[in-house]
C-alpha cells in the first residue's frame, strides 16, 4: 500500500440518478509507478478518469494529487497540476496536421495575451517558438517526427493513438491516465505500445494509470492492478494475485482471463 501517493483517491463516488457507476472507491499510487486499472464493459473505469479530470462531478469522495485537492475542480486547473489523460475514442483534430494537433494541446501551458499574440509581442513569439520546440520533442518520443506534417486522419490507427499519447505529454505531465490505448491495436502496435509505456515509466519519470481491456498488456507492464465490477473496487494486487483472485475471475465470468 502506498504510504506517499502522488494520486490519492478516497471514497470516490459517481453516480448517474440511480445509477452508480462509481460507488466509494479509494486508490493509491506513488509517485513513478505503473498501476492498472481493469474491469469488464461498463464497470466505471472510464467514468473514474472522468471524475479524476473533472469531466464528471464526483457525488462523493475527494481527490488528492501531491496533496492538491482536485475534488470536483475544473478540467483546466488538474490539467495544470500535472495530470493529463488520453480518451478511449480517439479524439484528434482529424483536418489539422499532426503537429497542429499538438500546438493546439500546448495552448493551455501559454500565458501571453490574446492582443500580445495579434500583435506579435516579443513574449509570445518566444512561447510559439518553445511550443514547436516542445511538439517536436514529444514527437519524436513517441516516434511520429517524421509525420508532424501529415494530416491526423492519414495516419494508421496505432499511430493515431500515439499521437493522443503525445497530445496529452504535450502539457508536461507528471501522471498520465491512459484510457484503453491498445484498443483496435494490431499484435505489432500493442507490442510498440508497451514499449512507450516502459520508456515513458523509466525515462521520463512519469507515473502511469492504465485502464486497459487487453490482459496481455496489462500484466506485462503494470506493477499493481485494482480491479472494478458494477462500479465497485472488487480486488487490488500483483497480475499474479488478480488472475487467481475468485472475485475477479467471477465478475469475468464469460470473458477470458488471458
Ligand atoms: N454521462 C453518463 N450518464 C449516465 N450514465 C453514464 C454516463 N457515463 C457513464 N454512464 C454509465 O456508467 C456506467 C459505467 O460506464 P463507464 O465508466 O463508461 O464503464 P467502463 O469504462 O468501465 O466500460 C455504465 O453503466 C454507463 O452506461
Ligand atoms: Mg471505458
Amino acid at each position: 500500500m502506498a504510504t506517499n501517493p502522488c494520486l490519492d483517491v478516497n471514497a470516490l463516488s459517481v453516480h448517474f440518478g440511480g445509477l452508480k457507476a462509481v460507488s466509494d472507491v479509494s486508490l493509491q499510487i506513488n509517485t513513478g509507478e505503473l498501476i492498472g486499472l481493469i474491469g469488464p464493459n461498463g464497470a466505471g473505469k472510464t467514468t473514474f478518469f472522468n471524475a479524476i479530470t473533472g469531466l464528471c462531478h464526483l457525488t462523493g469522495g475527494q481527490v488528492l494529487f501531491n496533496g492538491v485537492n482536485l475534488t470536483n475542480k475544473p478540467a483546466h486547473f488538474i490539467c495544470r497540476q500535472g495530470l493529463a489523460r488520453t480518451f478511449q475514442n480517439i479524439r484528434l483534430f482529424k483536418s489539422l496536421t499532426v503537429l497542429e494537433n499538438l500546438l493546439i494541446a500546448y495552448h493551455q501551458n501559454m500565458n501571453y495575451s490574446i492582443l500580445g499574440g495579434i500583435l506579435k509581442s516579443k513574449k509570445s513569439l518566444k512561447q510559439e517558438a518553445e511550443a514547436l520546440q516542445q511538439a517536436m520533442e514529444v514527437l519524436k518520443i513517441v516516434g511520429l517526427d517524421c509525420k508532424a506534417q501529415e494530416n491526423a486522419v492519414s495516419l494508421p490507427y496505432g499511430e493515431q493513438r500515439k499521437l493522443e499519447i503525445a497530445r496529452a505529454l504535450v502539457t508536461k505531465p507528471s501522471l498520465l491516465l491512459l484510457d484503453e490505448p491498445a484498443a483496435g491495436m494490431n499484435p505489432n502496435e500493442t507490442n510498440e505500445l508497451i514499449e512507450l509505456i516502459h520508456r515513458l515509466q523509466s525515462d521520463f519519470k512519469l507515473t502511469i494509470l492504465l485502464i486497459e481491456h487487453d490482459m496481455n498488456l496489462v500484466m506485462s507492464v503494470c506493477e499493481r492492478i485494482y480491479v472494478l465490477d458494477y462500479g465497485i473496487l472488487i480486488a487490488e494486487g500483483t497480475g499474479e494475485e488478480i488472475r487467481e483472485n475468485p472475485k475477479v475471475i467471477e465478475a469475468y465470468l464469460g470473458e477470458e482471463i488471458k
